[in-house]
């Protein structure tokens, strides 16, 4: 069965390490992330965009993700990510998904609380968790796009009153990431971190962990993060490896030759990324 995110994330916040997310595509993608999840023992959080569904179509990842769930100790969750549409949730939820995010970040703090509370009346019918954010992150997420100008980090007395209006199940922060790359090195706001975990009970999230130095997300784990995102740090190399491969094999038109070493050079990444969250061996 499909499960919600409930229970791998109170294990992590509990034992003091972090749930990875990954952001997959399609079967290639999505067998990369499962298959290294469970010879690693880690948990793992599947997580598609509402362009994702649009692309790979929201039975299919469903039926990926029962056939993932079969036969292990490992959990595997599929999760929408950055859905805005409550209409959309909903229909996801109706076809199978049991945790999403509902964004409504962009809006202001009364409107945020409201579009929540609707998806989280609609969603815990169904034993689906939500997350949700306060706060914007800066950067480009498929079809999401927050100008620098635009950022703001999450304030710990709102975030207060956020949660017990809402009653989401983990809050998205705000603390300095962004989606994508960065320029420089980023700046996480650790202070600020510590202060939300101290008057929330709730898992944290962390948005935008592709291009953070593994320290400062190690860091941020040890502050409180219990789940980290991670899709751009994914989308390269395995590009790059395919790149690669056409231009040393030009006349290549075999997608099962031409897709293995962008799943290779992925499997990587999502090995790294788990030992980072501290997330290996735990089932
Ligand atoms: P990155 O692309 O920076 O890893 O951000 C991922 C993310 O936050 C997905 O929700
Ligand atoms: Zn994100
Ligand atoms: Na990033």
């Amino acid at each position: 069965t499909i499960v919600s995110t409930r229970q791998m994330l109170q294990d992590a916040q509990t034992n003091h390490y972090a749930v990875p997310a990954f952001n997959i595509h399609n079967l290639e993608t999505f067998q990369v992330v499962v298959d290294t999840a469970k010879e690693m023992g880690s948990p793992v959080i599947i997580a598609v965009t509402p362009s994702t569904i649009e692309y790979a179509r929201g039975e299919y990842v469903v039926a990926m993700a029962n056939v993932a769930a079969r036969n292990t100790k490992t959990p595997v969750a599929i999760h929408l990510d950055h859905f805005e549409e409550i209409s959309n949730i909903k229909q996801a939820i109706d076809i199978g998904f049991r945790s999403c995010m509902i964004d409504a970040s962009k809006d202001i703090l009364s409107k945020n609380i409201a579009i929540v509370k609707e998806v989280v009346a609609y969603a815990h019918r169904y034993d689906t968790t939500v997350e949700a954010e306060l706060g914007k992150l800066v950067g480009i997420e498929d079809d999401l796009v927050v100008d620098e100008r635009e950022s703001i980090y999450t304030n710990p007395a709102d975030a207060v009153k956020f949660v017990a209006a809402t009653n989401i199940d983990s809050l998205a922060v705000a603390i300095g990431t962004a989606h994508g790359l960065y320029k420089g090195e980023p700046k996480l706001d650790f202070d600020r971190l510590k202060e939300i975990r101290a008057q929330i009970d709730i898992p944290l999230v962390l948005h935008g962990a592709s291009d953070v130095p593994d320290e400062l997300v190690k860091k941020a784990i040890l502050f409180g993060i219990c789940k980290v995102n991670v899709a751009t740090d994914l989308k390269i190399p395995f590009s790059n490896a395919v790149k690669k491969f056409f231009l040393e094999n030009p006349k290549a038109n075999d997608p099962r030759k031409y897709m293995t070493p962008g799943k290779e050079a992925m499997r990587a990444v999502v090995t790294h990324k788990i030992k980072v969250c501290g997330s290996l061996n735990r089932y």
